[in-house]
């Protein structure tokens, strides 16, 4: 007869024969879950206060373990998870692991500590208290790199740019402006982030194995202590969740691909064809074939990294489909999808070093942004004044354009003559309409490439990354 001190492990009682050796490591989880001894002892201290409060543990008894529990995490804040896995190869995930080393610490009290608890409210709420403290690490890097695009936006001044549909040249924009639009995505994946952490912010503890625990536990002693707004409402969906994990994927798929699209813009700008962005050395990479090449790794790396992130949440959505309730094993797999992330945060603070390192080629940037007729919507604007409609505004300009094009000037370097062969709306004015500066400010609306409304919407972003700040604080507090 196997039993619980023969085998080591926590539920040996009804087995007659051991477990296939092979079978036994590979379902294991203890290779991975590592990651959440932190989390797992905060758990059990909560469980512990629970416990004494229901009065199965007395006070000192609570003292002891509690103590213990602390030991074990600082014991273990040193190493990394690698050896922790190596000390306990007979552990079978971190809270057999955790019981394990309890035992060692203070003999047959640690055994007391699963009473009223099991292991598939312990693993949801582990799994929580992780995406949580993501999140707030993502929001952080956000706002680092939100706070670099910012910084970029104000040195950037008045400098110009082309903006571009369809990848062809449109009209110019202050540099600001577009840097500024990433900023605004970033700051839509910080918030999607908030909703995403105030959702999962509820305690399982108290839920059981499935139908809730066996000793009238008060549940909001725990919940309290960890941080959480209140206890989850049904043991059935609080131990069978894992919506939270999906969720904080797919929200980062949002962050990835932002991230793609800035990695992809530094990459096209940065080539010489563009020619409007120099790549920091610190940040780039030589050819051990090419002695003149300046490769743009870092940005080409993150446009292949997101990948993981959207295909951790594809194999999460497929993990959750079509799984009954409650608990099952398949959710031990969500754990790694989530694990397997882990890398946002760091990526996103060497994408704010690097925007910070970059240098914008001013002079190179504004002749492109007065090549091509880019002014010739403020030159049908311009007519649209003098009582034209714009469709016709629209086709008189079409036809300078043209003429311009073939002789190889731009609109403003037109005659009044020239000008008046394609209507005769055109006065001495014109010209100073369709300057550099009046083709910008002429887009003098909330949310346009106006100077004023630029430094307007600087003020105003600048607020949105204090709030964001301070509202990360404030839910790591
Ligand atoms: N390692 C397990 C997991 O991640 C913990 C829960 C185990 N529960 C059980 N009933 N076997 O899902």
């Amino acid at each position: 007869m196997i039993n619980e001190q023969q085998s080591g492990k926590m539920w040996s009682g009804r087995f007659r024969e051991p477990l296939d050796a092979e079978f036994e490591n590979w379902q294991r989880s203890i290779g991975f879950d590592w990651r959440l001894l932190d989390e797992e002892i905060a758990a059990s201290k909560a469980h512990a206060s629970a416990l004494r409060a229901a009065k199965i543990l007395t006070n000192d008894e609570t003292t002891e373990l509690r103590a213990a529990l602390d030991a074990i995490a600082a014991e273990h804040a040193s190493q990394a998870g690698k050896a922790l896995v190596r000390d306990h190869a007979t552990a079978e995930d971190i809270h057999h692991f955790v019981e394990l080393k309890l035992v060692e610490r203070v003999g047959s009290l640690g055994l007391k500590l699963h009473t009223g608890r099991s292991r598939n409210e312990q693993i949801a709420t582990d799994l929580r208290l992780y995406v949580r403290e993501q999140i707030s690490l993502v929001q952080n890097a956000l706002a680092a790199w939100a706070n670099a695009l910012v910084e970029q936006a104000r040195a950037a001044g008045d400098s110009v740019m082309p903006s571009y549909t369809h990848l062809q040249r449109a009209e110019p924009v202050l540099v600001a402006h577009w840097l500024l639009a990433y900023v605004e995505m970033i700051l839509r994946d910080a918030a999607r982030l908030g909703d995403c952490s105030a959702r999962l912010n509820f305690c399982p503890l108290g839920s059981g194995a499935v139908a809730g625990a066996t000793l009238a536990l008060d549940r909001t002693i725990a919940a309290r202590e960890l941080g959480f707004t209140a206890p989850t409402a049904n043991s059935i969906d609080a131990t069978s969740d894992r919506d939270f994990i999906l969720e904080y994927l797919q929200t980062l798929t949002f962050v990835g691909l932002h991230l793609s699209r800035f990695a992809e813009e530094i990459t096209l700008f940065a080539t010489a064809e563009f020619g409007f962005i120099t790549l920091p050395e610190a940040f780039s990479t030589g050819s051990s074939a090419m002695p003149q090449k300046k490769n743009p790794d870092l940005t080409e790396l993150i446009r292949a990294k997101v990948g993981r992130i959207h295909g951790a949440a594809e194999a999460v959505t497929l993990q959750l489909k079509g799984l009954p309730l409650a608990y099952n094993k398949d959710l031990q797999e969500t754990q790694e999808q989530a694990f397997s992330v882990s890398f946002v945060p760091r990526m996103l603070s060497l994408v704010a070093r690097f925007i910070t390192a970059l240098q914008f080629n001013r002079e190179r940037m504004s002749e492109a942004a007065q090549s091509g007729c880019l002014n010739a919507m403020a030159a049908a604007t311009y007519l649209v004044h003098k009582g034209v409609p714009f469709r016709t505004a629209h086709e008189k300009i079409g036809h300078a354009v043209r003429y311009a094009i073939e002789n190889g000037v731009e609109l403003d370097a037109l005659t009044l003559d020239e000008l008046r062969q394609f209507g005769e709306e055109f006065e001495d004015d014109f010209f100073a309409a369709v300057t550099l500066t009046a083709t910008l400010d002429c887009h003098n609306v909330t949310g346009g490439t106006a100077r004023v409304r630029v430094k307007e919407a600087l003020a105003a972003t600048l607020k949105k990354i204090d709030a964001l700040i301070q509202e990360v604080a404030h839910a790591g507090s």
